[in-house]
């Protein structure tokens, strides 16, 4: 491995200024691209070798005691992060603290330096106390530090340790530094001594991020001809049930969007997807880069007449979904590449309804929800629902609205190894069932940093009325 392609991000800033948020989106991007990355949040450490409840006083940095603790969490999160690079191939590390100050940066600095890891520092600089106020409010009263304790005395406490932080903070200012300061949420970034393609993707995709309140809403097309007969790929056009569907997305999304919310459609640029948009009135866009993944050879053939005609193919497939590449066509993984720029304009955007394809629509989502690439290609995106997702904040709470017109169903599950071919149920689908609550990584206050236990609301469209239940 290049020693040069190895980068620490380092965060830097007050606590409640967006620092974990931060860490763990750049993690979430960069492993969707492919990219090592781990996120060592120091908060954690210090949980664990001092426990959870230290109040204000700890982080005083004229108490010597609890300044010498949060420096043994510091170096102990550090020699994970080098061991991690240099034993697990990583790329790219999110070093998550407030590393607010220069004697702390030196020291990783130096560590780095001598491990030939690249620091880039990112600063969250945030001016707006009623933001930050919102910040504890919505994060910090749910961190294990807080856990029982009266969420008033938990403000307080959690002000105070801003205080003592405040007392001791010294912005980056050294021009020799490699860093991207956030100040205000993006209102205005600096950046120095940026280097090299990865640095500059991280650069970019923070220069994009936003937390205003929103929705992404996914749909797939409404059922093709295709569909019916089980065919993949083609530009196919809807059948009557799909069309139905089509006229049944106003109301839907009109009743979840929220009277005053403004919202853009996009679609692919394929008959199918441009159809289902039909009956819609917000303002759209077809995206070329929202087209299905292409079957290549086998664009128009049924799951069955490829496992005739490309034996090999379909066992590989079946074999590597993420990874296998259609003669002549697309992988998964070539699909995740070319919707990048896709995943950069939706972090830039408020609400937005894609209108997709199967295979697309998995790879955004997975995107939002932290799926890996191995179970990312069997995500069920069943056709004639809506998907909501609303950022919170550290993960995404999922909606689903099944309309009630029948369709098809294309998901073919994984087939269980050596399980002979008619018995395909999925290994993917038993994996999620026993991963309820999966930890999203190392991100600070993971009492809060469990994906969200999706809610699963259900609405039937019968009638022209919504009748909605939970499931
Ligand atoms: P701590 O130092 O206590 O770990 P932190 O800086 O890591 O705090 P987070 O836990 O990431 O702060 O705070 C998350 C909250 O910050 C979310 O509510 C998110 O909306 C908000 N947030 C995200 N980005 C920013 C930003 N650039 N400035 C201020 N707040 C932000
Ligand atoms: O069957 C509908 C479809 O959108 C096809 O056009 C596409 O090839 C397929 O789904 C993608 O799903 P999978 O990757 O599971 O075959």
């Amino acid at each position: 491995m290049n020693p040069g392609s190895r980068i620490a991000c380092v965060t830097v800033g007050l606590p409640a200024t967006g620092k974990t948020l931060i860490a763990q989106k750049v993690c979430r991007y960069l492993m969707w691209l492919g990219i090592q990355t781990k996120v060592f949040n120091v908060g954690n450490y210090r949980r664990k070798l001092h426990g959870a409840h230290q109040l204000h006083d700890f982080f005083d940095p004229a108490n010597p005691e609890g300044e010498r603790s949060r420096r043994e969490a510091a170096v102990e999160a550090l020699n994970d992060m080098i061991y991690w690079f240099k034993k697990e191939q990583g790329v790219v590390a999110l070093y998550d603290a407030t590393n607010s100050t220069r004697s702390r940066r030196d020291m990783l600095l130096a560590a780095c330096k001598k491990h030939d890891i690249q620091v880039m520092f990112i600063e969250s600089v945030c001016e707006d106390e009623a933001l930050v106020l919102h910040n504890i409010m919505s994060v910090k009263l749910s961190s294990p530090d807080y856990k029982d304790m009266d969420p008033e005395q938990a403000v307080q406490d959690f002000k105070a340790r801003i205080v003592h932080y405040r007392e001791a903070y010294e912005t980056i200012t050294e021009e020799n530094l490699t860093y991207i300061k956030l100040i205000n949420v993006g209102s205005q970034v600096i950046i120095n001594h940026i280097q090299g393609y990865l640095q500059s993707r991280i650069v970019y995709y923070l220069m994009n991020l936003h937390i205003a309140p929103r929705s992404i809403f996914f749909s797939r097309h409404g059922e093709s001809l295709y569909n019916v007969m089980g065919k993949l790929g083609g530009d196919s056009d809807l059948s009557a049930r799909g069309k139905q569907y089509a006229k049944s997305l106003p109301l839907l999304i009109a009743t979840h969007l929220g009277t005053s919310e403004q919202l853009t459609v996009w679609t692919s640029t394929m008959k199918r997807t441009i159809a289902t948009a039909e009956h819609l009135t917000y303002p759209k866009l077809a995206w070329k880069a929202l087209d299905e993944l292409d079957a290549g050879v086998c664009d128009g053939m049924t799951y069955e007449e490829i496992e005739e005609q490309y034996p090999e193919d379909f066992a590989n497939r079946d074999d590597d979904k993420f990874n296998y590449r259609y003669r002549g066509g697309e992988s998964y993984r070539d699909v995740v590449l070319r919707l990048e720029p896709v995943i950069m304009e939706l972090e830039r955007q408020r609400n937005i309804l894609i209108i997709g394809h199967q295979a697309i629509l998995r790879c955004i989502y997975a995107y939002f929800m932290n799926h890996s690439h191995e179970k990312l290609p069997y995500i069920k995106i069943p056709l004639h629902t809506v998907i909501q997702l609303t950022p919170r904040a550290y993960t995404c709470e999922e909606k689903r609205f099944k309309v009630d017109i029948e369709a098809v169903d294309t998901h073919r599950p994984k087939p269980k190894a050596g399980a002979p071919k008619s018995e395909s149920e999925s290994v993917v689908e038993a994996a999620e069932a026993a991963a309820v609550k999966k930890p999203l990584g190392d991100g600070e206050d993971m009492g809060a940093a469990t994906i969200t236990t999706t809610t699963m609301s259900t609405t039937t469209f019968k009638d022209g009325a919504f009748h909605a239940r939970s499931k």
